[in-house]
């Protein structure tokens, strides 16, 4: 009986184990869920300019980029809202409401590995992988939405040859940052040795 039930759930976990490996959540380029609030990168880090670091202020220093609470937000629009033209003029009631309600805002997950995949962002930009490189131009994105593959494949290529991404860690939250592909290989070389940097291909790299 006890031998039955656990050949049944090992069963059930590979199969989630390949539903999962294969699930939209993880693999759809252009995932893009709807928001509980609108809201604008291209306004807000292209238009307005401000460093993605400004709201996603872990990215540097743990495994998780962290969205940023709503007190962020009213940094700014506790201010900037009466004269705005519909339909900001409602959106940002509505950041007002859940702010003075002490409610958090429910943001929709648009990236989001399965949980048997093990993925840590200080890693990559302290070693001077940059957010573009990963997330695209967020910067022109009205919606942001899944740039890249975020599959087992996608992350062996840039581990294999990393120099084909690295840049200076001044340039880790610069959109426009771009070489040509022979300048990026000739930079890269150089940043990959100096810093002497060598992503691991080994399994229990990522899943632990
Ligand atoms: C003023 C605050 C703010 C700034 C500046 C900002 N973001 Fe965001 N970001 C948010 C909020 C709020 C969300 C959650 C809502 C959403 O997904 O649109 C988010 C979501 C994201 C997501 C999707 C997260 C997920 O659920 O997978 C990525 C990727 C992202 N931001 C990257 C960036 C990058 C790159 C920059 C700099 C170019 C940046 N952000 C600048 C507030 C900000
Ligand atoms: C540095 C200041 C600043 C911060 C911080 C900021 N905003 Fe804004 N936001 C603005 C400005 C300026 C506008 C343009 C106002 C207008 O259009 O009248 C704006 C407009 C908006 C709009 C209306 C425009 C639209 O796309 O419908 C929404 C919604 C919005 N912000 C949401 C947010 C959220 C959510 C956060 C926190 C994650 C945030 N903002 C943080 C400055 C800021
Ligand atoms: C090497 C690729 C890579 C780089 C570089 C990268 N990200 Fe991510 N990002 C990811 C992956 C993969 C996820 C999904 C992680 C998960 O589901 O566990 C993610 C998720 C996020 C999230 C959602 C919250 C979270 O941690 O799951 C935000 C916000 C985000 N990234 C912002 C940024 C910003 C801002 C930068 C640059 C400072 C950046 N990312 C650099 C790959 C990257
Ligand atoms: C664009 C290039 C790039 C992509 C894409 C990328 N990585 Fe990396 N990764 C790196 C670099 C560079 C390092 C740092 C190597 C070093 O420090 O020597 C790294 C390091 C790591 C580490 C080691 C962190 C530690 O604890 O030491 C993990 C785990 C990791 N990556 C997981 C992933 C996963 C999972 C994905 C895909 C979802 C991914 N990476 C995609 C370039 C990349
Ligand atoms: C650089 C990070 C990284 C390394 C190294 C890595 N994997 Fe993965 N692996 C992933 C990610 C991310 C996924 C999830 C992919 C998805 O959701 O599509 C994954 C998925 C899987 C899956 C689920 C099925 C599938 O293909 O989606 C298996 C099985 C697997 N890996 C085995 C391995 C084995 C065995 C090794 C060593 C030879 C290994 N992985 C090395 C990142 C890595």
């Amino acid at each position: 009986m006890s031998l039955a039930l656990g050949g049944g759930f090992a069963a059930l976990y590979a199969a989630g184990i390949v539903y999962f490996g294969f699930s939209p959540l993880a693999t759809d380029v252009g995932y893009m869920p709807t928001q509980p609030i609108p809201y604008n990168h291209a306004l807000h880090a292209g238009i307005l300019g401000l460093d993605c670091t400004y709201c996603h202020a872990t990215v540097d220093e743990s495994p998780h980029a962290a969205v940023p609470p709503t007190q962020v937000c009213m940094n700014c629009h506790t201010g900037i809202k009466r004269e705005s033209a519909e339909p900001a003029k409602s959106r940002i009631a509505a950041i007002s409401a859940a702010y003075a309600a002490s409610e958090a805002i429910k943001w929709v997950k648009v990236h989001d590995l399965p949980d048997y995949a093990y993925f840590n962002h200080s890693a990559h930009v302290r070693r001077g992988i940059g957010c573009a490189s990963c997330h695209g131009r967020v910067d022109q994105m009205d919606v942001v939405y899944q740039a890249q593959p975020l599959s087992m494949g996608w992350c062996l290529e840039c581990h294999r040859e990393p120099e084909r991404f690295l840049r200076p860690l001044d340039k880790i939250t610069d959109m426009a940052y771009a070489l040509t592909p022979e300048e990026q290989l000739r930079v890269g070389r150089e940043l990959r040795q100096k810093y002497n940097i060598n992503p691991s291909q080994d399994c229990s790299t990522c899943h632990r």
